[in-house]
């Protein structure tokens, strides 16, 4: 959420920062702004709306020349997207500029102070309040003697003792050109090191193509980049633990590619992805899952009795499929918790409680703070996460990555596929230290293997899913049916509709419209239901006639070769065989392609949807 990119080096800053801000767009897109100093001046362009149409034609209408600058595209917390709301924010001189992702929760006091002493503030964010503080303790340092031009670093440390709230900044000062300060508390932030130049960010992708080498920060520190060097200094402790990592994708592997939309790319690597997720982690012999990451002994995973999944968003959705997968292979009774919710609502969790985090990004805020909870608490916590080195993976107790590579789009969709993978892989194991049978597990993992070339079979019938996207694209309102492991889906088909269309849709267990939501179906508003050949076909069916019974246009989801639902629908999608536990991953596949087709038709901006951010870092 809002996303952050600085440079110091020999290079002009404009243009490097201007790109890894593109690259940042999906974190936030209500405005754009860059601050670069010139010969002992800072100046700023920034403008409201995304990059290309705001920012870049502002840049080469007033090109910034300078080696030090930051940059900073915005998701709004606190005041309207306006040019003025638009981060860089300068302090009372003019002479210090601040990009901020976070919030700064006690900003209105602080700004009532220095109102007082007759500031004067042009925006109505918390961003400028901290500017504002840093510049005051700036001034009152003057004077003071210190080492390597430190003082603007004494500054940030000491404004940032005085905040509430969570913070990611990126700092430069006119006084010090070659200079930038960056801090992090609850908001992700990264350092890039270069030759001769270093990087400041919230994002790897916005400077993998500079460097692959970087440090991800933690809370509390505090960084000073000159070109040829940097000091990591903590807040929290007296010394920083800095560990140099190394990105493991490519600049390429966060490009579009031969596709219009990162989406629709993320949609289509699902064949690659799901198998990236299964990769060296099946054990023919025992016939279990190999999760070395777990960090917790087979002694440890059996004295489990319960497990709590917290999670947000479409990993909410997975987070639910995880349920069913645990608790019918592995007999483990499971709750699935909104983050949000969870963080909050102080549940009595019972002891040898596993807390599962799932999340793509590993910075959603509450799903964060869920995890801290649980982690004071003394669980141990494991994290399902696809971005290596982010905050969540890196505090968790042990967890799995997805290798998923970059998600870009908005609407998250391959990470859903890896998500519920890794959680058939959890499940397969923590079955096999119970009571499933090795020919059962056997059975999931041949099952399993199967899935890659299924989802490609699947992504073969595009074309037909478009055309059925086109007939339904006009419709206000669209229902989403499912039962037991097809519930979620239906919800996460719901959800994938909503962030990118705008369409108001809703997800039932389809023997639930029975108890109010029917209510809704007329001949305009579309059901989607998905109908595979499993254990409750018959139901379903009942469920399916009594839409059609009231006229409601009827799109199902069918194992292949099913004539009879196609003989009662409008329209069809037949997908491979599989055991239905394993379902959500071809079932999901359509929802995505038909959710994506209906916005392109709707002309909507399917990578970067109105209102919404690929990473909440925000409560
Ligand atoms: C945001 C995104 C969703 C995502 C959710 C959880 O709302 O727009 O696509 O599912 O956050 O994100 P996470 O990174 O924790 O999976």
């Amino acid at each position: 959420m809002c996303g952050i990119v600085g440079y110091v080096g020999v290079r002009e800053a404009a243009p490097i920062i201007l790109e890894g801000l593109r690259r940042l767009e999906y974190r936030g897109y209500d405005s754009a702004g860059i601050a670069v100093l010139t010969r002992s001046v800072i100046q700023s362009r920034k403008k409201k709306g995304k990059i290309d149409e705001g920012l870049a034609i502002l840049l080469n209408q007033h090109p910034l020349q300078g080696h030090t600058g930051i940059g900073h595209t915005r998701w709004a917390t606190h005041g309207a997207p306006t040019d003025e709301n638009s981060h860089p924010h300068f302090d009372q001189s003019g002479r210090i500029a601040v990009v901020h992702n976070g919030v700064i929760e006690n900003y209105d006091r602080l700004k009532e102070r220095f109102m007082a002493a007759g500031h004067q503030f042009r925006s109505q964010t918390d961003t400028e309040v901290l500017a504002h503080l840093i510049g005051d303790h700036y001034a009152k340092l003057a004077g003071v003697d210190f080492a390597e031009n430190e003082r603007l670093t004494e500054a940030v440390t000491r404004a940032l003792r005085e905040v509430i709230g969570t913070y990611g900044i990126g700092v430069v000062s006119a006084d010090h050109p070659g200079i930038m300060v960056g801090a992090r508390r609850g908001s992700p932030l990264i350092i890039g090191i270069g030759d001769g130049e270093n990087y400041l960010s919230s994002d790897t992708s916005a400077i993998v193509a500079h460097t692959r080498q970087v440090v991800y920060l933690n809370d509390y520190d505090v960084v000073t980049l000159r070109p040829e060097r940097f000091d990591v200094i903590s807040l929290g402790s007296d010394t920083a633990r800095v560990q140099i990592s190394q990105i493991e994708f490519s600049a390429e592997a966060s490009e579009k590619g031969k596709y219009p939309h990162y989406m629709l790319k993320e949609i289509f690597e699902q064949g690659r992805t799901v198998e990236n997720a299964l990769r060296g982690r099946i054990d023919f012999d025992e016939v279990t899952a190999k999760l070395g990451g777990l960090n917790l002994t087979t002694a440890q995973l059996r004295a489990v009795d319960n497990i709590v999944i917290t999670a947000c968003g479409t990993s909410w959705h997975a987070a639910l499929v995880g349920e069913y997968l645990l608790e019918e292979f592995a007999h483990i009774p499971v709750e699935v918790e909104y983050a949000s919710e969870f963080r909050y609502r102080n549940p009595p969790i019972e002891r040898n409680t596993l807390i599962l985090a799932i999340t793509q990004s590993g910075e959603t805020a509450d799903t964060l703070a869920g995890m801290r909870e649980a982690k004071r608490r003394g669980h141990p916590v494991l994290a399902i996460c696809n971005v290596v080195g982010s905050t969540i993976a890196r505090e968790a107790d042990g967890g799995v990555y997805l290798h998923a590579g970059p998600e870009i789009g908005v609407a998250s969709t391959k990470a859903f596929t890896s998500q519920v993978t890794v959680l058939v892989l959890l499940s397969l194991l923590m079955g096999r230290i119970r009571m499933l049978s090795s020919q059962r597990g056997m059975q999931l993992i041949r099952a399993l293997e199967q899935i890659p070339a299924q989802i490609e079979s699947i992504l073969s019938q595009d074309e037909a899913i478009k055309r059925i996207a086109l007939k339904y694209a006009g419709a206000d309102d669209f229902f989403f049916l499912g039962r037991l492991y097809n519930f979620p889906v239906a919800l996460e088909g719901a959800l994938k509709l909503k962030e990118i269309s705008y369409i108001h849709a809703e997800g039932y267990p389809a023997a639930e419209m029975k108890h109010g939501p029917i209510a809704m179906i007329d001949e305009k508003t579309p059901t989607v239901i998905l109908i595979p050949r499993d254990g409750l076909y018959d139901k379903t069916m009942s469920n399916l006639q009594e839409i059609k019974a009231r006229c409601g246009p009827i799109i199902a989801i069918v194992t292949e070769g099913d004539t009879q639902v196609r003989a009662l629908v409008d329209d069809v999608i037949e997908l491979p065989a599989t055991l239905e536990p394993l379902f959500p991953l071809l079932g999901v596949i359509p929802l995505q392609l038909l959710a994506y087709h209906i916005a392109v038709k709707r002309g909507c901006d399917v990578d970067k949807p109105r209102n919404l951010a690929k990473s909440v870092t925000v409560e």
